[in-house]
């Protein structure tokens, strides 16, 4: 059996798992964002980063390989996926408070984690607009973080390729591939992989908002790291 170390831990692996797979199934919480255990790893998001035996790397890209030792949690790769959150929590607009999301948000939750409490950059305060065309579901692209979790839920699950990613750098940015780009004219349901994936409030149902009571949401009553996903583990609403 092939093993690794983390944090001074023992975590067997398989041949072709990523660091990110063993530990998540040896019940070791790596913080990340753009990776779900459901879909290919995207490496977008650099939250999962770890030091392995000096180097940083994302855990969910890089393959476990026998004998490595890996940093997970001291003190320079917690400040690092701080700075990261930060540059996150300042690119968009993140509003907790009046946010329905709230206390079930992963971003929110992995910022807890990490022991964000400001985000010490300037704020952007871009200008986006919320897409309420469609009956039942609601993009509020302010919340945005593009992990492209429903782009490739979209493409791989629900096989309609509703969403992409446009620009690039500070440009990037979600678009709906329809011909008026409004998600009233896709075809997605409120049932879509897409829709129950997103880890922020940017994707919602409609006619669901704050039907748990902050105070008494997923991440309000457990930390992250002992719950993981709230899109995978499905208490994405509560
Ligand atoms: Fe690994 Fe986003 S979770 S880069």
């Amino acid at each position: 059996m092939s093993t690794f170390l983390l944090d001074g831990k023992t975590i067997p692996f398989t041949e072709g798992q990523t660091i990110m797979d063993a530990a998540l199934a040896a019940g070791e919480y790596i913080p990340h964002l753009c990776h779900n255990p459901e879909f290919t790893p995207h490496g977008s998001c650099r939250v999962c980063v770890v030091n392995i035996n000096g180097r940083f790397a994302s855990a969910c890209t890089q393959p476990a390989v026998d004998g490595m030792e890996i940093d997970n949690s001291s003190r320079q790769v917690n400040d690092y996926r701080k700075s990261l959150l930060q540059m996150l929590f300042v690119e968009g607009n993140h509003v907790c408070p009046g946010c329905e999301k709230s206390g079930a948000c992963q971003l929110q939750a992995v910022a807890y984690y990490v022991g964000m409490l400001s985000p010490r950059f300037t704020h952007f305060f871009p200008r986006r607009d919320v897409d309420a065309s469609h009956p039942d579901i609601a993009i509020d692209f302010n919340r945005c973080i593009l992990c492209e979790l429903c782009v490739r839920a979209s493409r791989d699950v629900d096989g309609k390729n509703i969403f992409a990613v446009n620009g690039r750098g500070i440009k990037a940015h979600l678009v709906v591939d329809t011909p008026s780009g409004k998600l009233g004219d896709s075809a997605i349901t409120a049932q879509d992989k897409a829709v129950q994936v997103c880890p922020v409030g940017a994707i919602l149902p409609k006619n669901r908002g704050y039907d748990a009571p902050i105070g008494q949401r997923l991440y309000d009553r457990f930390p992250v790291s002992v719950v993981g996903d709230a899109a995978a583990n499905g208490n994405n609403k509560k």
